[in-house]
């Protein structure tokens, strides 16, 4: 009971997933990750439940094996129930339901927020509850006051665009392939962050918005286009660090007025624009200033990845919650 073999599946939106976890502990975690989508700039729903349906047999299988486990040691076996694409959740979860249903093994249905978030679980250093979490990814921009495992409280959330949606849109707008944000981060580490200054979403509470610099962004290329032609090959590292910049300084705005209110001093940062190295730096120098420990997840972790799944699945077996058959997916699933 201590020490459950559990089989955990992510397939939430364009990268195919599944981890082995015994008694809390990694075994593995193998994700396929849909190139597909590259040259359409943006993920296609019906092509990523097609991408899904070829890779999860074979990402199930290699899960398996990495982690020396046969399919008749499993003690439970945990998909992502939601938000995320229903054609993308229907492949995840009706493979778990029917490999369970073979088995005869109980289900675990798991929400993919929730799931980034106890992805600071599966390695140390492990924030202390409560904790203040600050989900930042391609879909998701969200400030959750987190009590325990179960017990998570949205006390913030962007109105618009997400933090990882602005990276990647303005990204376009500079010509940089899809996804944009690994490639405007690193461009930024070159430029000056304060040579052109674009608008800071500043919303009252902790809520966020993004949609007013993609706006700012695409007029001022255009305006400047206009005159100069070669304007964005020309200044590209100064526009990316200063988008950058940008986007970073709405995170910490309210982050920090959330921190202090709440009082909370164990920061936990996660999804995958907790890879934005800028990010990072400015978190752990704003750490030093407020008397912070902040936490960030291994990449491996931080991304869409049936690890952090499997976490929350083992927090759940513990806790006796189990799911049915009859459990669908739910694209809006939310998190409290
Ligand atoms: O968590 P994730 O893998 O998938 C979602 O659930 O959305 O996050 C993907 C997002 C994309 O928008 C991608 O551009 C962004 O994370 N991202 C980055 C970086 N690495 C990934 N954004 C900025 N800088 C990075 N280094
Ligand atoms: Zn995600």
């Amino acid at each position: 009971m201590n020490a459950p073999v559990i089989l955990a599946i992510e397939s939430s939106c364009d990268d195919t997933s599944a981890a082995v976890m015994v008694g809390g502990e990694i075994r593995s975690n193998v994700v396929a990750t849909q190139q597909v989508h590259e040259q359409y700039g943006g993920v296609v729903p019906e092509l990523a439940s097609r991408a899904h349906q070829q890779h999860i047999i074979p990402v199930v299988e290699a899960a398996l094996q990495r982690a020396g486990i046969s399919k008749t040691q499993l003690d439970a076996v945990a998909f992502t129930q939601g938000p995320g694409l229903l054609g993308s959740l229907l492949v995840g979860s009706m493979f778990a339901k029917s490999l369970a249903l073979g088995l005869d093994k109980p289900l675990i249905a798991v929400n993919h927020m929730r799931a980034h978030i106890l992805a600071h679980f599966i390695q140390e250093p492990r924030p202390a509850f409560p904790f203040l979490c600050l989900t930042v990814s391609g879909g998701h921009t969200q400030l959750v006051v987190v009590r325990s495992p179960q017990e998570m409280q949205v006390i913030g959330q962007t109105i618009d665009d997400a933090a990882g949606e602005a990276f990647d849109k303005t990204a376009k707008l500079l010509g940089l392939p899809y996804p944009g944000g690994p490639h405007l981060d690193k461009l930024a580490r070159q430029g000056n962050p304060t040579r052109f200054p674009f608008p800071v979403g500043a919303m009252p509470g902790y809520d966020f918005s993004f949609s007013g610099l993609k706006t700012a962004v695409m007029y001022f290329l255009k305006k400047e286009t206009a005159q100069n032609p070669a304007f964005i090959q020309e200044n590209l590292t100064d526009l990316c660090a200063s988008i950058q910049h940008t986007i970073i300084q709405t995170l910490l705005r309210q982050l920090r007025r959330a921190a202090h209110d709440q009082g909370l001093t164990h920061i936990a940062l996660a999804g995958g624009v907790a890879a934005n190295s800028g990010l990072r730096e400015a978190l752990q120098q704003e750490a030093l200033v407020q008397g912070w420990e902040v936490f960030i997840p291994e990449f491996q972790y931080c991304t869409d990845n049936a690890g952090m799944v499997a976490m929350t699945a083992h927090f759940q077996y513990l806790a006796g919650d189990f799911t049915t058959q009859l459990t669908s997916p739910d694209p809006r699933l939310k998190l409290a």
